[in-house]
Parts: C-alpha cells; structure tokens; sequence
C-alpha cells in the first residue's frame, strides 16, 4: 500500500477549517534546500546575521539556518501590527528587539510572508538606521500582486495567490503555526 504523504497525515484537528494545500511539506523542505545553498554560495565570505521575524518565521529559520553551511549568527526580533486578524495597518509596534549589534554586519531579515509589504518596509528602515553593512530580505512566501510598497527581496521562497494562508509558522489568531504544510485558511477569522 502506499503510504499517506505527510501533508494528508495527522491534519485531522484542524481539518474544518483548511483549505486547499499551497505549499507541501516536501515542496518547502526542497526549496528550503536550494534557498540555503544559494545563500551559502552569496555569503561564502562574509557569514551573515540571520534575522529572524517572529513568530511567523519561526518554522522557516529553523530549517533555513540548518540548510545553510556557514557560521551563521541568529537573532530574533517580535513585531505586531495593529489591524484585524487577516489584514495588516501598516502600523507596526517592536514587542521584541535584537540584542545584537548590526554596525557593519551583513543582515538578512528571515521573514514568512510578504502581503501588503508595509511590514517589512517598517522593518527595513527601522534595522538599515542602524548601518548594517548590507541588509537584505529572505522571504519564504510572496503574495501575488498584493505588494503596496515596492521591495526588492533577495530571496523568495514562493510566490503564492493572494488567499490567507496557515501552517509552517503562519497563523490565525495564533493557530494552527505547527502545520507542517502550507494551507488556505476556510475558517472564521
Ligand atoms: P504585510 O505587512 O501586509 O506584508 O503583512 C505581513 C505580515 O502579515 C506577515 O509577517 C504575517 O505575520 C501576516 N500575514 C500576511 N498574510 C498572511 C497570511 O496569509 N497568513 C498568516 N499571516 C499573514
Ligand atoms: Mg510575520
């Protein structure tokens, strides 16, 4: 018999509420895979800082650093924007600030998802302040056509439609972060 693949397996307590998979668990493992050859390759001689934005990308920098073979540095920093529970204001509040000090470091904000961009924009400004020698972006997800603030983002996971998503770190009111695949969310917010 075959087996059932991870992404049908074990979703049965949140089954109401999830859609359609966007991204599998295999698929993310893969480009995760590639993503961190490709940033060990950029970063050969200068190792960066990963910047990890919590808590959505929390799934995504523990695989992405393992993938990555240099003698990285981590850091995380919390972020909340005002705003309903699936849309962003735009208005981003610092709930948990870096320790570490970014003068002349080579920065690479880990991020799991771009909608509207306005948070990585605050961001993006808020950490460039602080002279980092390059501050560069490496989002697992891109929400197609949504963006209201031009980005230029390094590296990019996916780019994905524009529906609300969970799993794999991204949540709904908080929920369902230990997905292990990537989903549309057909519930109530
Ligand atoms: P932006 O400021 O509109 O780009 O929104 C970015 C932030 O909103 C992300 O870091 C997520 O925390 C959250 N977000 C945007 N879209 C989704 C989604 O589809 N699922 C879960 N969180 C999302
Ligand atoms: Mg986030």
């Amino acid at each position: 018999m075959g087996s059932l693949s991870r992404d049908d397996h074990g979703t049965h307590w949140a089954h109401s509420e999830l859609g359609e998979v966007v991204v599998s668990a295999k698929e993310i493992a893969d480009r995760v895979h590639e993503l961190g050859r490709q940033i060990s390759h950029d970063y050969a001689q200068r190792p960066p800082l990963l910047v990890c934005v919590l808590k959505g990308a929390v799934n995504f920098m523990a695989d992405l650093m393992r993938a990555i073979e240099l003698p990285v540095e981590i850091d995380f920093m919390a972020v909340s924007s005002y705003g309903a529970a699936t849309k962003t204001s735009g208005v981003v509040r610092i709930v948990k600030d870096l320790d570490v000090d970014l003068v002349n470091r080579d920065v690479l904000i880990v991020e799991d998802v771009v909608d509207s961009g306005l948070t990585l924009n605050y961001l993006r400004q808020y950490l460039g302040a602080r002279n980092p020698r390059t501050l560069d972006v490496c989002a697992l997800l891109v929400k197609e056509g949504e963006q209201r603030v031009e980005q230029s983002l390094k590296y990019v996971g996916f780019t994905i439609p524009a529906d609300f998503v969970v799993g794999y770190g991204l949540d709904v009111n908080e929920r369902y972060r230990n997905l292990d695949a990537i989903y549309t969310f057909v519930g109530e917010a």
